[in-house]
C-alpha cells in the first residue's frame, strides 16, 4: 500500500512506511536533497519545508502527517511567487556560508513574506527564531528581509 502525497505540484505515490518521517521520503525515496537533516530533534531548521505555506520540521514529522496537504520543498520554493524573489534575495545578500541551514531560512522567510507583506520585527524574530546558523548568517538573512521590504513586496 502507498500514500499519496502531493510535492512541488506533483501527486507522488509513496512506498516508504507512512510513519517514516517525511525528510527521508524525500531525500531517500525521492531523491530531493536539498533539504537537510540538521539535528533531527526539531531544533535547527534545517529541515523546513511548507505544508500548506507553514514551515513544518520534517526531520520529526511523519510522511502519513502530509496526506492532503500541499508540500513545497526548497526544489520547488521558486515556482512560488514570494519564493522566486527570496531565492533572488539571498543570492543578492550572499546570505549564506557553509549553506547548510539555507534552504530551511529560504522556506521560513517564504512563508513570512507569503503571509504578510509587511511583517514586524516581532514577526520576523518569531519566523526566524527556529532556525539556527552556526555560520552567523542570521544578520545577512535580515537584510534579505528588509530588502525585499524595502522594494514594496507586493
Ligand atoms: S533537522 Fe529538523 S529541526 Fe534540525
Ligand atoms: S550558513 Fe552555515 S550553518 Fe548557516
Amino acid at each position: 500500500m502507498t500514500l499519496a502525497l502531493r510535492i512541488n505540484g506533483v501527486a507522488r505515490e509513496i512506498a516508504s512506511d507512512p510513519e517514516t518521517p517525511l525528510i527521508h521520503v524525500l531525500r531517500d525515496e525521492l531523491g530531493l536533497k536539498g533539504t537537510k537533516l540538521g539535528c533531527g530533534l526539531e531544533q535547527c531548521g534545517a529541515c523546513a519545508v511548507l505544508a500548506d505555506g507553514e514551515p513544518v520540521m520534517s526531520c520529526v514529522t511523519p510522511a502519513a502527517a502530509f496526506a492532503g496537504r500541499d508540500i513545497v520543498t526548497i526544489e520547488g520554493v521558486a515556482a512560488l511567487p514570494a519564493g522566486a524573489r527570496v531565492q533572488a534575495a539571498f543570492v543578492q545578500a550572499a546570505a549564506a556560508q557553509c549553506g547548510y541551514c539555507t534552504p530551511g531560512l529560504v522556506v521560513a522567510v517564504t512563508a513570512l513574506l507569503s503571509r504578510s507583506a509587511r511583517p514586524g520585527r516581532d514577526a520576523i524574530r518569531a519566523a526566524l527564531t527556529p532556525h539556527l546558523c552556526r555560520c552567523g548568517s542570521h544578520p545577512r538573512v535580515l537584510r534579505v528581509v528588509d530588502a525585499a521590504l524595502a522594494e514594496r513586496w507586493p
